[in-house]
């Protein structure tokens, strides 16, 4: 049991507005929580731990059925649900991934790259991918103040990798960060880990990792499926 997955599914999925919680939603037939485990399975993770939205356990356990999965509630915010899950994991876990349930159809070959660069004594591990857009700093009206240099820039997906003591050091800090009244401004782990002083290593990413995030991501998420394997 030494690599284990925490895959975050409690989100309500308001943006992509289709009245159920986006892990459920269905991409070429299958639910996204569903495809985003056995993506982690195939790149070699040996149990998962899925936080679903609170009192929806047991169909997320229906949407996973025939997998070994372990399903616990996941929280308010993505944060709490990372939490619950950590607080789940089974003992001997050595590294530890966490994936968004949003990112389905992320090659397996990521999954790996992750867990071999965390295998290899990296702390914490990104996949990254290069910056295609112009970034331009704007002020409150949205005039342009300045052109952001793209160069050292990355996006960073899921999922991210640990050793799990170091994702544990991280989400206790956050918790206590949080417990006294202090803003917890990280979006992902690994801006957990880097706020305690863990450098955080890189992999490379595959655009086939996005977030399925709005109603096009899902249309475009539909489409690499029925497109098949690229
Ligand atoms: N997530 C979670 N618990 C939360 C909020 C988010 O486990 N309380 C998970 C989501 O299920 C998703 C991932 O974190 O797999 C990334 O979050 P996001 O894309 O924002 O998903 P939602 O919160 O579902 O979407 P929205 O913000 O549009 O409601
Ligand atoms: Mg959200």
């Amino acid at each position: 049991m030494s690599v284990v997955a925490i895959v975050p599914a409690a989100g309500r999925g308001e943006r992509l507005g289709l009245g159920l919680p986006k892990a459920l939603a269905l991409v070429g037939g299958l639910t996204m929580v569903a495809r985003a485990v056995d993506g982690l399975v195939e790149g070699g993770v040996d149990h998962v731990v899925v936080a679903a939205p609170p009192g929806d356990e047991d169909t997320v356990r229906a949407a996973l059925a025939h997998r070994a999965v372990q399903v616990v509630p996941g929280a308010d915010d993505r944060v709490g649900s990372v939490d619950a899950a950590l607080a789940a994991l089974p003992a001997g876990t050595e590294v530890v991934l966490v994936h968004d349930a949003a990112r389905c159809l992320c090659p397996p070959a990521v999954v790996r790259a992750v867990v071999d660069a965390v295998r290899a004594g990296h702390r914490a591990v990104v996949p990254a991918t290069a910056v295609a857009d112009t970034l331009k700093r704007t002020d409150p009206a949205g005039v342009v103040t300045a052109t952001v240099d793209r160069r050292g820039l990355a996006a960073v997906q899921t999922p991210q990798g640990f050793d799990v003591a170091t994702l544990r050091a991280a989400h206790e800090r956050a918790r206590a960060h949080r417990a006294a009244g202090e803003p917890v401004t990280a979006t992902d782990d690994a801006g957990l880990a880097e706020a305690m002083g863990v450098s955080v290593a890189t992999v490379p990413g595959d655009p086939r990792a996005f977030k399925v995030t709005t109603p096009l991501d899902l249309a475009m998420a539909e489409a690499l499926v029925t497109a098949g394997p690229a």
